[in-house]
């Protein structure tokens, strides 16, 4: 078993003050203004973000041999791969989906300077709209949250049929909890941990109006039942930290 990647994300070094500003995104959008502070405010927004990432890296690059496909769904700024990139010992091919054009094009600058030894793909668009390539390994780290409830299945069995037999599915999310009791104390640890990362009680009222019926969580129940749906087997709960949580299956083997 190889050791956890201690590769740390590369950032951009530009501080998230998006919410502090006289105009900002509502609703919220991955637009430009979000995409060039988007590694600062990942880092200070989602509790275990490095070590949700550690682990899935770690995963594939135990997981993954010499021409293996790992497809990162919702890929944002790149980061994920980039860890990959910088720690795995065999030539993977490295997939990367993002629709947001800003968040793409920080991607293929941050990624540029693996490609010598790495095959790494990027592609701006729409998960729901585009078939995927055959993979070992996918990932999707706090998308499925923006896209419609309904057509979140789809994702699922979109991964499903692109797996190799034993392949490796892991997403992550900020869950809804089915008890009220406990969804107002993860909301209030949530918020703890933003103001000890340095974000003051407005920017947390502002983003929050900003992502209200943008962001709509589902709950792990929800997941689990449409994970077995598409197919999976041994789903488990990898991480979990107040409403964040990343979630590890795989599709039947042979
Ligand atoms: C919260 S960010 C993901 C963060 C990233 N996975 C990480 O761990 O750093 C969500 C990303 O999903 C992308 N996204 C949202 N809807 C999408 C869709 N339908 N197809 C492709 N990407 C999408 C957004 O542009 C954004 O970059």
């Amino acid at each position: 078993m190889k050791p956890l990647c201690e590769a740390q994300p590369e950032g951009l070094g530009l501080k998230d003050d998006i919410f502090q500003r006289e105009k900002y995104p509502v609703p919220f959008e991955f637009n430009h203004q979000v995409a060039e502070v988007f590694d600062d405010m990942a880092l200070r927004s989602i509790p275990q973000y490095v070590d949700s990432m550690r682990f899935i890296s770690g995963l594939a690059c135990n997981f993954l041999r010499a021409g293996s496909t790992f497809i990162d769904l919702g890929c944002s700024t790149g980061s994920l791969l980039q860890m990959i990139a910088s720690s795995v010992q065999v030539r993977l091919c490295l997939i990367g989906m993002d629709c947001s054009p800003s968040m793409y094009a920080i991607a293929k600058k941050k990624l540029s300077k693996y490609q010598d030894n790495i095959d790494i793909r990027l592609h701006c668009a729409d998960i729901l709209q585009t078939s995927l390539p055959t993979a070992a390994f996918v990932n999707a780290s706090y998308v499925l949250q923006f896209l419609p409830v309904g057509s979140r299945i789809e994702v699922f069995t979109k991964v499903y049929q692109s797996l190799e037999p034993g392949g490796v599915f892991v997403f992550s999310e900020k869950v809804l909890s089915p008890c009220s009791l406990l969804q107002d104390t993860a909301t209030f640890f949530y918020e703890a941990f933003k103001r000890q990362h340095g974000y003051s009680q407005s920017e947390i009222e502002r983003k929050k109006e900003a992502l209200d019926n943008v962001l709509v969580s589902s709950s792990t129940a929800e997941y689990q039942q449409m994970a077995l749906q598409a197919g999976f087997v041994n789903f488990e709960v990898a991480l979990k930290w107040g409403p964040f949580a990343t979630f590890v299956m795989r599709k039947k083997g042979i």
